[in-house]
């Protein structure tokens, strides 16, 4: 294949993962985005496959079938619940990519037509530096940001005394190994440079706390996608280079608007130790002898029966126990009853950006039902009741009250200003941020004690009665 045509075929496909972004920012038009992307993918590879400089198709096709079939399988099998740490992991290998890319390049420079041993050119090698700090610190940092998400290691933000002091010493170290590679294009420079990055992104992630880390895996997704960008540059290939600078900005901007979601800045999540076990512990404050108020499925059918307008707020909760289906048959048996049922999403309900509008869109819920925390907040006072179904910190007013609260100063669904509310969720656990919410204690509100499918489930049969 030609230089320009390959040249072209690498814009169009450039182009395909930009229209694949814009698609994904809403979910009507995310499936013609993912199609978008899909092709793009596939218009990049047939031309990397076609370019002169591949000798042989051997390795690719092993690789391709052995990565094809993990991929598959692991796609098939992963809960919904688990994707976040499903992305670390995965980041991970990117990180490790760069690594490998980066080495292979240092030691065969003729290969990537980037000179001859001895005699890299010092762009070359300034990319290759960055690509390769950029990944060690990715691939350290991921499997700890997994470890954490997965249980494997401790959420607990861990610290210790002159920890940032560490940080920057070893981020300087990293600056000077860089130069003196650059200078000297020395393999031992090289390596050293990669065994401080590797050290870096356990130090920079192991501070942070369990809580923080579906934002650290959107920061490392962006570092990943800064990787892929350096090896671009590395292998002079301008696909990679759009496509690592389209992940790395999107990841960054991911990051921002969790952060805003929650209020709070990304040097907070970095440096606060948010999620830590002592802060739950303290925030949790423990039920004492107050009583809650705790009604049936039976119940809840009828106080759903009689309003006239219902608002739905999911959370964590449904994801975990995949009650999409169950709820929106709830909601139409309501919605032919006359009642006017709407759905309220907080921009973090559950473990990760759109969570709950993947599910409810799985379940087929109109997109004209399903409305953003801003568009619908004022309308709690109007309702009759507000069903909340797995969720809890996005409803938790000790955001709005209590300046020692973790989640202080996060945006909340007012869903105190309905005339009921309703919790479904299993017991009185606190949420992700480990708080009590004073909501549950209240006089409008009514537990529903169970399984949030189980529950959808037994309230559509009383109102099919
Ligand atoms: P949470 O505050 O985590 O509350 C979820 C609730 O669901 C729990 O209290 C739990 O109580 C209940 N639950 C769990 N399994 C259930 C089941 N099978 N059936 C019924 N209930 C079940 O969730 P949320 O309100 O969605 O808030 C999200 C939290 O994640 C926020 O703190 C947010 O800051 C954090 N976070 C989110 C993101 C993104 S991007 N979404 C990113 C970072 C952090 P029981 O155990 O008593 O059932």
């Amino acid at each position: 294949m030609s230089e320009n045509l390959s040249a072209f075929l690498y814009l169009v496909a450039s182009v395909c993962f930009i229209l694949s972004l814009r698609g994904l920012s809403s979910p009507e038009s995310a499936r013609t985005g993912n199609i978008l992307g899909m092709v793009g993918m596939a218009i990049a590879i047939f031309t990397t496959l076609a370019s002169p400089a591949v000798l042989s198709y051997t390795t690719i096709i092993v690789g391709i079938l052995i990565g094809g079939a993990i991929g598959t399988v692991i796609a098939l099998k992963i809960q919904m619940t688990a994707l976040p740490q499903l992305v670390a992991a995965f980041h991970s290998l990117v990180g490790l990519a760069a690594v490998f890319v980066a080495g292979a390049a240092l030691y065969s420079p003729g290969a990537y037509g980037i000179g001859t041993a001895g005699n890299i050119g010092a762009a070359s090698l300034i990319e290759m530096g960055l690509g390769v700090a950029i990944g060690a610190i990715t691939f350290t940092g991921s499997l700890i940001a997994f470890g954490k998400l997965q249980g494997i290691v401790s959420g607990t933000p861990v610290r210790f005394k002159g920890q940032h002091m560490l940080n920057l010493a070893i981020g300087i170290a990293i600056v000077v190994f860089g130069v003196i590679l650059v200078v000297t294009e020395s393999h031992t420079a090289f390596w050293i440079l990669v065994a401080l990055a590797l050290v870096l992104g356990v130090t920079l992630i192991i501070p942070i706390g369990g809580a923080d880390m579906p934002v650290v895996v959107s920061m490392l997704n962006s570092y990943s996608g800064w990787a892929a960008c350096g090896i671009g540059f590395t292998l002079q290939n301008s696909a990679l280079i759009i496509t690592g600078a389209l992940v790395g900005a999107s990841g960054a901007i991911l990051s921002y608007i969790m952060c805003k979601g929650m209020n709070r800045s990304i040097f907070n999540v970095i440096f606060g130790g948010f999620g830590a076990e002592g802060e739950a512990a303290a925030g949790a404050g423990g039920d004492g002898d107050r009583s809650v108020k705790s009604g049936s499925a039976d119940d809840a059918s009828f106080i759903m029966k009689n309003a006239s307008s219902v608002i739905i707020v999911p959370g964590y909760g449904m994801a975990v126990a995949q009650a999409q289906h169950a709820l929106r048959e709830m909601a139409d048996i309501l919605k032919a009853e006359g009642v006017k049922v709407r759905y309220a999403i907080h921009p973090v309900a559950g473990r990760m950006p759109g969570h709950m509008n993947v599910l409810l869109a799985e379940a087929s819920v109109p997109y004209d039902d399903v409305l953003e925390m801003e568009e619908i907040n004022r309308d709690f006072g109007s309702a009759d009741v507000a069903f909340v179904i797995g969720a809890n910190d996005i409803t938790n007013p000790a955001a709005k009250t209590d300046p020692a609260s973790p989640i202080f100063g996060m945006p909340i669904l007012e869903v105190e200003k309905a005339k009921t509310v309703l919790f479904v969720k299993r017991g009185m656990s606190a949420g992700y941020a480990g708080i009590q919410n004073e909501l549950f204690f209240k006089d409008n509100t009514m537990m529903l004690f169970g399984d949030a499918k189980k529950m959808c489930e037994e309230i559509v049969m009383h109102l099919d009665n």
